[in-house]
Parts: C-alpha cells; sequence; structure tokens
C-alpha cells in the first residue's frame, strides 16, 4: 500500500519546479512550433492516458493548423512496487506496455504526434513508438512537457519538449503520484522518502 505520510504531502508543502506562468508560455512556444513545421498540412495529436490530458489540451490550443486529437491508454506490466518505494530506489519497468486504451482514428499516412507528459527511462515511448509506426503514418513525432535525460535506458528523443529536468519525482499539470495531484497547475517536487 502506499504510504500515507507521502501520499497526504499538503499541496503547500510541495515545492514548485516550474510555476503554472512559465508552463503557459513554453506550451504557446511549442504549439507555435508545431505550427511552423507542418504549416498546409494536418496534424493528428494522441495523447498518452492519463498525464498528457492537460499538456495535450493546452498544446492544441496553440496549433493553428486541422487537427484532430485521440488518446492511447498504456499499462506497464511487473510488479510496480508502492509510490514510496518508487520514489526512494526509483523503478525500472521491462518496457513492456499493454495497450489498455486504442486509438479511435486511423493513422495511416497521418502526420501523428504523440504527446506524453514526462520522458524517463524512454522504455514506454519506445514501446509506443513502435506500435505507432506498425501502423504507417506519414510522419511520427513526440511532444513531452517534461524529459529526464539522465534517466534514460533507451536512446530515444522527442522532437518537441518543454522543459529538461534533474532526476527528480515531479507531480501537477497532469502528472501524478499514485494518482493524486494531477490538477496541481504548477509541477511541484514530492521530497524522497528518508
Ligand atoms: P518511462 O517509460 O520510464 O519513460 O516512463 C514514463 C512514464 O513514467 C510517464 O508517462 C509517467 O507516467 C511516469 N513517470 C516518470 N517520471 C515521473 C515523475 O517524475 N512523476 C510522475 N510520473 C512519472
Ligand atoms: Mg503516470
Amino acid at each position: 500500500m502506499p504510504s500515507a505520510s507521502l501520499i497526504w504531502l499538503p499541496v503547500s508543502q510541495l515545492k514548485i519546479l516550474i510555476p503554472r506562468d512559465q508552463i503557459a508560455q513554453r506550451v504557446a512556444a511549442m504549439g507555435a512550433d508545431i505550427t511552423r513545421d507542418f504549416m498546409g498540412q494536418t496534424v493528428m495529436f494522441v495523447g498518452v492516458l492519463k498525464g498528457a490530458a492537460i499538456f495535450l489540451s493546452d498544446l492544441t490550443r496553440h496549433v493553428e493548423l486541422d487537427s484532430t486529437f485521440d488518446f492511447i491508454g498504456v499499462s506497464s506490466y511487473g510488479n510496480r512496487p508502492s509510490p514510496a518505494q518508487e520514489l526512494a530506489s526509483g523503478w525500472d519497468s521491462t518496457g513492456e506496455v499493454r495497450l489498455t486504451k486504442d486509438v479511435d482514428q486511423s493513422m495511416k499516412d497521418r502526420n501523428v504526434i504523440l504527446v506524453e507528459d514526462i520522458l524517463d527511462t524512454g522504455l514506454t515511448l519506445s514501446y509506443l513508438k513502435k506500435i505507432l509506426l506498425a501502423h504507417q503514418p506519414k510522419a511520427l513525432r513526440i511532444a513531452t512537457l517534461l524529459d529526464k535525460p539522465s534517466r534514460r535506458k533507451q536512446p530515444i528523443e522527442a522532437e518537441y519538449v518543454g522543459f529538461k529536468i534533474p532526476d527528480e519525482f515531479v507531480v501537477g499539470y497532469g502528472l501524478d503520484y499514485a494518482e493524486k495531484y494531477r490538477n496541481l497547475p504548477d509541477i511541484c517536487v514530492v521530497p524522497r522518502a528518508g
């Protein structure tokens, strides 16, 4: 079971890493980059549930292109430890991902932008990228709000990166800790146990 002391850490005790105004500015710039790169074309945004939902809804409102959006759901295999242990020692999935929700629209010959909350070890996105490429999109790009390059185990990079951050466990703006804190408007650091 998750550690209650960490789960119920009051929001006031979380340190802000990236305040809301900086997020808004950066997300707007990313939307402008996508608009410029795909000028005259259509794009299909595919958000990874649930963490990318808030980022996707803000990002797409800054994209001035004919676009659609969709969501994909994933769940990792393996015995994931409690969030408290995960914070203390980190957790590495096998990278094998099970789809819990597939996209509703065809990706064939479409410009697909996979939208993720955070690129950590890269295992999840590497796996997802393989699955999406099998659908033969015209182009596949990755947009991630956050990137922790120091944790990478698979050599994968995103074409659009909001912020590179150090190896901290962060929550807010869609990111969770045991499903909590997704609704925080700022990105905050959860202190590690111990
Ligand atoms: P990866 O396969 O290691 O790249 O894992 C990516 C997934 O792990 C993300 O989609 C998040 O759900 C989760 N994750 C990684 N780091 C954090 C974090 O600091 N806060 C919240 N979730 C995280
Ligand atoms: Mg998550």
